[in-house]
C-alpha cells in the first residue's frame, strides 16, 4: 500500500466541510481523492480510554467521568457527551476525515439502536487500561479485554441481527477500521504504585495481553486496525507539577512508555507477517505530542503561544490528587490558548493538531509495511 500525497488544503477543506459548513461543501467529489489506509471504510470501531471515550462511564459506577460543564464547551451544542476534552476527540476527527458519522459510545445505545446501527460504536473507557486491574481503584470501567467482550456481543446480538447474510457481515467487518488507543493508565497506575518499575518487564507483559486482543479481534473478522501509541504521560500536567524543578517532565516514566511503543510497534510488523490479510496504521501519537508541546521532535507547534504545561481546567491547578475539572472548577476563558484542557486530557485543538499531523505526516501516521 502506498502513501499517495494528499494537500493540506484539500485536507483542511474537507474537515471545513464537515465542522461548520456541511451545508456549502458537499464532500461526493473528494471520495476519490487518496486517503490514507483507503478510505472507503463502512464503519470506525472504537477501542480505548478516557483519550477517546465519547461516553461510555457515564454510564458507569465511577468517578471518572466528565459529562458535565466547562466539558464539551466546544463540543456540538456545548454538550458535555462525556469526552474528556472541550470537544471532540481524535476518535472524532478520524471519524470524520473518512466520512464517517462519530461513533456513539456503546454504554448509551439502546438494544433498538444497536441493531439499527452499521457505522460504528465506540467502547473505550476512561481509567481503564490493558491490565484487568487496571483503573480498579477509581471505580468501574471497561478493560481492553471486555471491550472485545463487548464487540463480540455486538457481532453476535446486533451485526448478525443487521447482516442477515453471513458474507456481508465478514465483509462488513473486514472492510471496518478498528482504532484502539490504550495503556497510558497502566503507565500511571504503576508509576504510582512503584515508580521504580521494571520497564522492560512491564512493557512485555501490557504487550502480551495486547497483542492477545488483536488477536481476538482478527478472529472475529476485523483486518484493518488503527494502532494509536501510548502518550508521553510524564509530560503531561498532572506529572510535571510534582516534579524537580517543577514543570520538568518525568523522564524514567516518559523511556519506560517509549520502550512499550517500540516493542509495540515492532510487533505490528511480527504480526503483519502472521496476517497477511491484515492491516495496521500505527499512529505515534508520543511524539506527536511531545512536540506540540515543544519537546525534542521537529514538529514544533510553531510560533503558536500555546499553553503546554497548565491545564485550561481547573485554571489554578496545584496537582494535589484533590484539584481536578470537576463542575465546580473554574476554567481558562480560551481552551484554544491551551494543549491540555484538563490535567491529563488535550485540549479539541491539540486534538484537531493531531489529526492534521496524522493525515499529512508519515513520521505521525504510517501503514506497517515491514
Ligand atoms: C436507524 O438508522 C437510520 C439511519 O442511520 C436512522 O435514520 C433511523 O432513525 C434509525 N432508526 C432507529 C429506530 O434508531
Ligand atoms: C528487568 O527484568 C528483566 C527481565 O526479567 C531482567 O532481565 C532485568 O535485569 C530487569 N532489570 C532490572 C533493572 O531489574
Ligand atoms: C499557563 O497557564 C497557567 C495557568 O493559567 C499560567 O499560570 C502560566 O503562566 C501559563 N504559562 C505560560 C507559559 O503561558
Amino acid at each position: 500500500m502506498g502513501f499517495p500525497s494528499f494537500p493540506n488544503s484539500c485536507f483542511l477543506l474537507i474537515l471545513l466541510c464537515l465542522v461548520n459548513i456541511s451545508t456549502i461543501c458537499s464532500t461526493e467529489p473528494l471520495k476519490q481523492e487518496a486517503v490514507l489506509f483507503g478510505g472507503n471504510f463502512p464503519a470506525l470501531y472504537v477501542i480505548g480510554d478516557s483519550l477517546v471515550d465519547a461516553g461510555n462511564n457515564n454510564n458507569l459506577e465511577t468517578s471518572v467521568k466528565s459529562n458535565y460543564p466547562p466539558y464539551g464547551s466546544d463540543f456540538e451544542g456545548g454538550k458535555a457527551t462525556g469526552r474528556f476534552s472541550n470537544g471532540k476527540t481524535i476518535a472524532d476527527y478520524i471519524a470524520m476525515y473518512y466520512g464517517l458519522p462519530l461513533v456513539p459510545a456503546y454504554m448509551g445505545l439502546s438494544e433498538e439502536q444497536k441493531n439499527n446501527i452499521s457505522t460504528g460504536i465506540n467502547y473505550a473507557s476512561a481509567s481503564c487500561g490493558i491490565l484487568l486491574n487496571t483503573g480498579k481503584i477509581a471505580g468501574k470501567c471497561l478493560p481492553l479485554s471486555v471491550q472485545v467482550d463487548l464487540f463480540q456481543e455486538t457481532i453476535e446480538k446486533n451485526l448478525k441481527t443487521k447482516f442477515k447474510n453471513p458474507s456481508e457481515l465478514s465483509e462488513h467487518l473486514a472492510q471496518s477500521l478498528f482504532m484502539i488507543a490504550i495503556g497510558a493508565n497502566d503507565y500511571a497506575f504503576i508509576f504510582r504504585v512503584n515508580p521504580n518499575f521494571n520497564a522492560t518487564e512491564y512493557a512485555d507483559k501490557l504487550l502480551q495481553d495486547y497483542l492477545i486482543q488483536i488477536e481476538r479481534l482478527h478472529t472475529l473478522g476485523a483486518k484493518k486496525f488503527f494502532i494509536n501509541n501510548v502518550k508521553p504521560l510524564g509530560c503531561y500536567p498532572n506529572m510535571i507539577v510534582t516534579s524537580e524543578p517543577r514543570g520538568s517532565c518525568k523522564e524514567p516514566l516518559n523511556l519506560a512508555i517509549g520502550l512499550f511503543n517500540t516493542k509495540l510497534r515492532n510487533s505490528l510488523s511480527q504480526m503483519k507477517q502472521k496476517f497477511t490479510d491484515t492491516a495496521f496504521l500505527y499512529s505515534d501519537y508520543y511524539n506527536f505530542m511531545l512536540g506540540l508541546r515543544g519537546g525534542t521532535s521537529s514538529n514544533q507547534a510553531g510560533s503558536s503561544p500555546l499553553n503546554s504545561t497548565a491545564p485550561c481546567c481547573p485554571e489554578v491547578y496545584d496537582g494535589a490528587p484533590t484539584t481536578t475539572c470537576s463542575p465546580s472548577s473554574i476554567a481558562c476563558k480560551e481552551p484554544d490558548t491551551h494543549i491540555f484542557f484538563d490535567p491529563y486530557h488535550p485540549t479539541q485543538l491539540a486534538n484537531y493538531k493531531y489529526s492534521i499531523a496524522c493525515f499529512n505526516e508519515r513520521s505521525i501516521c504510517h501503514v506497517v509495511n515491514n
